[in-house]
């Protein structure tokens, strides 16, 4: 692959998308990096103010659902390479409002498969080889029992609207792979925790809940399992997969580090009482879980084989579960002025205790 690439990357102002901009300009400073966002409210343009003066990196605020507006990037800028993040991501979100998620998850991804067709497979394409990395989810297998990893052969079984949109968006890509053979891979990567992460999703949530005082909402028993991964790990799998993967391929990628979300939540609390004393009315933060209604389909364990990257990318995750909290709770206490700007106070969680009250997370 050559040293220098002109990427697009998707949706590089949320939670990943900000972290592997960052890793491209620590790394690979002459990349050129076209990030299309619609800075929906996950999206956050301050995520990135320290490096958007340099002359390699560009912003377009605009939607991948506009085709025309998606061409002309890639026809301005000779495109060779698409990082693809921009997503609905939140699986509560799409439970009470899934039409978004179909527009933006499917539509969008056809669109820039589209605009890649019509630019690498013309005959004037004259750049380097191009490849077009889709960023997919581990929920697109659906649930397992007590035992078993999903591997890159699972049947796909999505059980949200969020899933099956990520998987019908997966099942397009391999489509152009098969019937044109634009060059493609796709990841399935578990859940990520770290910094920028959207005070929506279950860690971060529940740094800031505590820091409120207020409760910290389990859903069901508490015993759901997911496999948690940091964020930059996971970045730097992206990138061995742009540098390494073979096209026409997907790589499963995961922490190897199972956990039931009770364990996760105490986790947080445990470690924020020994940083910070206990809250102030004199108890451990634990006193605040608060176990609520389950979500409506709830999957109950996520787990990984990464076998495959491992051995044939060598890429293996470097942070252990107990560093990259650490990591990410200094990460929000120094940067509670991030967490207030992006809730806005305008932000309203729906999950299913809360479905027709409004509950703002600030
Ligand atoms: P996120 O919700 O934090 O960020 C999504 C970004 O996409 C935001 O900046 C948003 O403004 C932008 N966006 C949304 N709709 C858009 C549109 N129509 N046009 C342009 N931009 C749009 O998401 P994330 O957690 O960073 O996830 C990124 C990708 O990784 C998603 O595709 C997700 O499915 C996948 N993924 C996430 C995880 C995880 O644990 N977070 C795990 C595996 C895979
Ligand atoms: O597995 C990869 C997926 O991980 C990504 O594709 C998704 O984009 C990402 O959002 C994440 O999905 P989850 O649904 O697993 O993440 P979330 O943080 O919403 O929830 C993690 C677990 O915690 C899940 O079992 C639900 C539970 N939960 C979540 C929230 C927000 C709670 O118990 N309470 C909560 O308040």
């Amino acid at each position: 692959m050559a040293d220098e690439r002109i990427v697009l990357v998707t949706g590089g102002c949320g939670f990943i998308g900000t972290n592997f901009i960052r890793l491209i300009h620590d790394i690979q400073p002459h990349w050129r990096v076209i990030n299309l966002d619609k800075l929906t409210y996950a999206g956050n343009l301050h995520n990135l103010r320290d490096i958007e003066e340099g002359e390699n990196y560009r912003f377009v605020k605009g939607d991948i659902c506009n085709e025309h507006l998606v061409e002309e990037i890639f026809a301005q800028e000779k495109i060779d390479t698409v990082v693809h993040f921009a997503a609905e991501s939140h699986v509560d979100r799409s439970i009470y409002g899934p039409a978004e998620f179909i527009q933006t998850n499917i539509f969008g991804t056809f669109c820039l498969l589209e605009a890649a067709r019509k630019t690498w497979l013309g005959d004037s394409w004259g750049g380097i080889d191009p490849i077009f990395l889709h960023v997919s989810t581990d929920e697109v297998y659906g649930s397992l029992g007590d035992t078993g990893l999903f591997s890159e052969s699972t049947a796909y079984d999505p059980r949200s609207p969020y899933s099956a949109s990520k998987a019908s968006a997966d099942h397009l890509v391999n489509a152009y792979f098969h019937t044109y053979q634009l060059p493609v891979v796709i990841t399935n990567c578990s859940n990520n925790y770290g910094p920028y992460q959207f005070p929506e999703k279950l860690i971060p949530l529940v740094f800031h809940n505590c820091l409120k005082g207020k409760p910290l909402p389990v859903y069901g028993d508490g015993k759901n399992i997911r496999d948690w991964l940091y964020v930059m790990d996971h970045c730097e799998a992206l990138l061995a997969v742009l540098q390494r993967g073979k096209t026409g391929n997907c790589y499963n990628i995961g922490g190897n580090n199972e956990k039931q979300n009770i364990e996760v939540v105490e986790l947080i609390c445990e470690s924020l009482d020994e940083k910070l004393g206990l809250d102030s009315s004199g108890k451990p933060r634990s006193s605040l879980i608060t176990y609520v209604t389950d979500r409506l389909g709830h999957d109950r364990r996520y787990a990984i084989d990464a076998s495959k990257i491992g051995e044939q990318i060598g890429w293996q995750p470097r942070v252990s579960f107990e560093e990259g909290i650490e990591k990410t709770i200094e990460w929000y206490l120094a940067n509670q002025d991030w967490v207030e700007r992006v809730i806005d106070g305008s932000y309203t969680r729906y999950y299913q205790e809360m479905y027709g009250k409004r509950e703002n997370i600030g």
